[in-house]
């Protein structure tokens, strides 16, 4: 998958997965992990969808529809990537925490949906339900930070409790942090995100 990875000063912390939202690149995320985890590597990937030429990282049917049969097979071809990338860049596969943005968010999140010890942590900004009616890989103690707002039309706020829900009833430990605000990821947010970062990874 096209990417970029930046080795970090600090081998041991976990390395970020990094994943844009709709229309977003690669480099997107690259200025916000700076602040939530300044030491650590980066791999920052771009989707391989395209959408009027918008990269994504799945198809979708419409506005807030997603084609299942498409988000199935990239989760398991970015999970695949990641067990590469883990070899060529020499880092541990199981010491990767996501940080999405949007439809970033929502591969992230149907990863962990679809498999166990894919991740040892995410960040969730603006994330939706990926999928229905799949039974979760056990998520005990997986730290889950999402971030939403009270006027999102895209992530509604009963979607969002939703997959509070869904996780947590797959044991992982979910934080939700409310803006004032819609769809955008704001500065307060990020802060936010750094310091859950801070007190749970
Ligand atoms: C999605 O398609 O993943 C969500 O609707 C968010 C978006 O990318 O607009």
């Amino acid at each position: 998958m096209k990417h970029i990875f930046q080795q970090g000063k600090d081998e041991n912390a976990p390395v970020l997965l990094l994943l844009h939202g709709t229309g977003g690149t690669e480099r997107d995320l690259l200025p916000l992990a700076g602040r939530i985890a300044p030491d650590s590597s980066l791999l920052s990937v771009r989707g391989n969808v395209l959408e009027n030429g918008m990269p994504r990282f799945f198809r979708r049917l419409a506005e807030g529809v997603f084609d299942e049969e498409d988000l199935v097979l990239r989760t398991a071809e970015l999970n695949a990537y990641l067990e590469e990338a883990a070899v060529q860049y020499a880092f541990r596969r199981d010491n990767i925490v996501a940080i999405g943005y949007s439809n970033g968010a929502n591969i992230a999140g149907s990863l962990l949906f679809h498999y166990p010890d894919v991740l040892r942590g995410a960040i969730l900004h603006h994330p939706m339900v990926p999928i229905r009616g799949v039974e979760l890989p056990d998520l005990s103690d997986i730290p889950i930070f999402i971030g939403a707002g009270n006027n999102d039309p895209i992530s509604s706020p009963h979607e969002t409790i939703e997959l509070e829900s869904t996780l947590r009833s797959a044991g992982a430990e979910v934080s939700i942090h409310w803006e004032s605000a819609g769809h955008q990821l704001t500065q307060s947010e990020v802060d936010a995100a750094a310091a859950w970062y801070r007190n749970h990874i």
